[in-house]
C-alpha cells in the first residue's frame, strides 16, 4: 500500500540516526519516494552522502543554499510529500517544533508544511521525563502530530529506561497506519494529551484492532475488528491527561494524537509490546486478538498441487488480558477487558471476568444484527465485582468518554 507514496524524512541529531538509514532502505524497498532533510546535528551522526545514496535523491541541509532555493525552495519541499516523518526526533527538535521556530531548514520546512507529521522521538531518559519535553509533546499532540515510540531498554548513554527510538519496522508500520487513515482532527476529545487533566501522572495501556496471524508470506488469519472502540478509549484516556500507550493491530483508524502508538501484527507481538509498556496504572484490553495462530508458518507462498488443499494446524495464542491481569509484581491497578458475546451476555462476561482475573469487564453484544463489529455504536454492560451497570446504546466515542470518566473516578478514590 505504500507504493508510490512520498515521504519527507527529517533527521535530527541523535545516535539513533543510524537506524534511519535502515528506515530509508525499507521505505525504498516498498516503492516509497524518500526525500531527506538533515539538521546540522544529524550530519554529525550519519553523513549526507550515505542518506542521499539510500534515498537515491539529493539531501537538503541548508536553509541558505542559493542553488536549493532556486531549484526547489523550502515551501515546495514541505508540500511535495504525503507525510512528513521526523526520525530521529531529538528533544531539541521537538522543543523547536513546539515553539514554532524556523531557525534552520528542518524547522522551516515543518512550519511551512500542511501535511501530517509523524515523529519518532529518541533521547536520554531524564530528558524524556523532563516536564519541558512532556509539555512540548503534549503541545505537538494537540496539533495532531502522531508519535511512534520511544521504546524502553538500554539507551546509547548506558542508562536503562524510556527513550529508545522505535525500530525501523515499527516506524514503517506506523507510516502505513497514518497514510491509510483519514486525517485526524486534533481536539481535546480526540486525545490532546491534556497536561494537568484528571488522569495526569497516570499511565495507561490500551490494546486495539485485530491481530493478523500469518499462514505464509502472503496470507493470514484475522477478523473484522475495526479498532474504533480501542482507539477511542486511548484518545479519551489521553484526553484526560494519562500517558497512554496504544498497542494496535492493523486498522483504518487514525492513531489518536497524544498517544504513543505501538503498531503490531500478531498476538505474540501484541503481548511482547504490552509487557514492554509495563508498569502502567490502567490496562484496557479492547483488541480482538485472534484466538489461534498457524502452528508452523510456511516460509514460502503455499502453492496448489495434486495433493489438494493444505491442512492448517492451529495453536492457541497467549491470552494477553489474562497474562497482564495475573502479573505477579507489576499488575496494573485497574485491568479492564471486553467480552464479545452473542448470547447470555452478562453471564458469560461474569465467567470471563473470573477466569481472566480482570477487575472490570465491558460486555457487548457482537452478534451480526447488533452492528457492533465495524459499526459506530456499542451497547455495554459494565460488570464489576457483584454489580452490573447497563449502559444505553451509545457511539463508541461516547462509550470511551464514559469509561475514561469512570476510570478517573476510580483513581480519585483513596
Ligand atoms: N483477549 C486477549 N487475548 C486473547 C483473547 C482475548 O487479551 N488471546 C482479551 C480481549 O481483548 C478482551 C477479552 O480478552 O478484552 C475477551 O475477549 P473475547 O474474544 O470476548 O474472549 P475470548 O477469551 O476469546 O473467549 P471466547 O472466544 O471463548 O468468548
Amino acid at each position: 500500500m505504500l507504493h508510490g507514496r512520498r515521504v519527507l524524512l527529517i533527521l535530527s541529531g541523535g545516535i539513533a540516526a543510524y537506524k534511519s538509514l535502515d528506515l530509508i532502505r525499507r521505505l525504498r524497498e516498498r516503492g516509497v519516494a524518500v526525500r531527506a532533510v538533515m539538521t546540522a546535528a544529524a550530519t554529525h551522526f550519519v553523513t549526507p552522502l550515505a542518506v542521499a545514496a539510500l534515498c537515491e535523491d539529493k539531501v537538503y541541509t541548508d536553509l541558505w543554499s542559493l542553488t536549493d532555493e532556486s531549484e526547489m525552495g523550502h515551501i515546495r519541499l514541505s508540500r511535495e510529500a504525503d507525510l512528513v516523518v521526523v526520525a530521529p526526533a531529538s528533544a531539541d527538535l521537538i522543543a523547536r517544533m513546539a515553539a514554532g521556530l524556523a531557525d534552520d531548514l528542518a524547522t522551516t520546512v515543518l512550519l511551512a508544511s500542511d501535511k501530517r507529521v509523524l515523529i519518532a522521538p529518541t533521547m536520554n531518559l531524564v530528558m524524556w521525563a523532563h516536564p519541558a519535553t512532556q509539555a512540548n509533546l503534549a503541545t505537538l499532540a494537540s496539533r495532531g502530530v502522531v508519535r511512534v515510540g520511544p521504546g524502553s531498554g538500554e539507551l546509547a548513554c548506558g542508562e536503562i529506561g524510556s527513550g529508545r527510538m522505535a525500530e525501523p519496522a515499527e516506524i514503517v508500520t506506523a507510516i502505513e497506519q497514518v497514510l491509510q487513515a483519514p486525517p485526524a482532527l486534533p481536539s481535546r476529545a480526540s486525545g490532546g494529551g491534556e497536561v494537568g487533566g484528571r488522569l495526569a501522572g497516570r499511565r495507561a495501556l490500551v490494546t486495539s484492532g485485530p491481530t493478523r496471524e500469518p499462514i505464509d508470506p502472503v496470507r493470514y488469519i484475522s477478523n473484522h475488528s475495526s479498532g474504533k472502540q480501542g482507539h477511542a478509549i486511548a484518545a479519551a484516556l489521553a484526553g484526560l491527561g494519562a500517558d497512554t500507550v496504544l498497542v494496535s493491530g492493523p486498522t483504518q483508524e487514525p492513531p489518536p494524537p497524544g498517544v504513543q502508538l505501538v503498531p503490531i501484527e500478531t498476538a505474540a507481538e501484541m503481548l511482547t509490546a504490552c509487557e514492554a509498556a509495563l508498569p502502567v496504572d490502567i490496562a484496557v484490553m479492547a483488541a480482538a486478538v485472534a484466538d489461534w495462530r498457524v502452528e508452523s508458518v510456511a516460509g514460502h507462498k503455499l502453492k496448489k498441487d495434486a495433493k489438494g488443499p493444505p491442512m492448517l494446524r492451529l495453536a492457541e495464542n497467549p491470552d494477553i488480558l489474562a497474562t497482564i491481569a495475573q502479573r505477579a509484581n507489576d499488575r496494573p491497578r485497574l485491568v479492564i477487558g471486553f467480552a464479545a458475546e452473542t448470547e447470555d451476555i452478562v453471564e458469560n462476561a461474569r465467567a470471563k471476568r473470573a477466569r481472566k482475573r480482570c477487575d472490570w469487564i465491558l460486555a457487548n453484544d457482537v452478534s451480526p444484527s447488533s452492528g457492533t463489529f465495524g459499526g459506530d455504536r456499542n451497547t455495554i454492560h459494565l460488570v464489576e465485582g457483584g454489580t452490573v451497570e447497563h449502559w444505553p446504546v451509545m457511539t463508541k466515542k461516547e462509550v470511551a468518554a464514559r469509561l475514561a470518566q469512570r476510570i478517573s473516578e476510580y483513581f480519585d478514590r483513596p
